[in-house]
């Protein structure tokens, strides 16, 4: 693999062109292990998932290296007398592990989201305890581990313990003068 340059890595909404890209990482059990996201499996079910799901959500980016999408960062607020609060997700093309990219990609989410979806206050995100460069993320990040839901989500065949995070709109850092 290149060195890689985290200057060219940035966040965009999806495109239907983004379609061959899309079906390399998404079709990739080793990506998809810890989502709730069904692997994808062919180009067709990768075009449908862009224009139903990637396209109309709330506030998913994809996260691009030279404008080609290499995984994807996502804050999905609640809505009614939750819609302060937000989940929020990610994932990268293996090839691209190790580089500091999806902690570069969720800080960029983190500092735009807040003005792009004012009402949130909380973002949050659910990591599986063996998940260590997820959480690893989130702590470089700046999030806050909460604790411990024991046996709580059933995900690809497992009953998973995750820890919680948050972050708040408060905890974005002050620029500086
Ligand atoms: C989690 C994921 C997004 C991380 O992407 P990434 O670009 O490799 O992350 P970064 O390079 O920014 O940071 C990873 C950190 O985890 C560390 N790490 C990686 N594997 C680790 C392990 N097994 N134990 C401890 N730390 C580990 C790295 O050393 C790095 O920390 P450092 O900068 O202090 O050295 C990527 O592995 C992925 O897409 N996984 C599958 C999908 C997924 O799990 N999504 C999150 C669901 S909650």
């Amino acid at each position: 693999m290149e060195e890689i340059d985290l200057c060219s890595v940035n966040l965009r909404p999806f495109k239907l062109m983004d379609v061959d890209d899309f079906v390399l990482w998404a079709g990739d059990d080793r990506v998809t292990r810890n989502l709730r996201w069904k692997t994808i499996t062919s180009k067709e079910e990768a075009l449908t998932f862009i224009k139903d799901v990637c396209i109309p959500h709330p506030w998913r980016r994809s996260i691009c290296y030279n404008d080609h999408s290499i995984g994807f960062v996502s804050i999905f607020p609640e809505s009614g007398d939750d819609r302060y609060r937000a989940y929020s997700g990610y994932a990268l093309a293996a090839d691209y592990w190790g580089h500091g990219i999806a902690t570069k990609a969720v800080e960029a989410a983190v500092s735009q989201v807040f003005e792009d979806l004012p009402e949130v206050v909380r973002l949050q995100a659910f990591v599986d305890i063996e998940n260590k460069a997820s959480q690893r993320v989130l702590e470089k990040v700046g999030f806050h581990q909460e604790g411990l839901l024991r046996k709580y989500s059933y995900i690809k065949g497992r009953l998973r313990d995750l820890y919680v995070y948050s972050f708040l709109a408060t905890d974005v850092p002050a620029n500086e003068p």
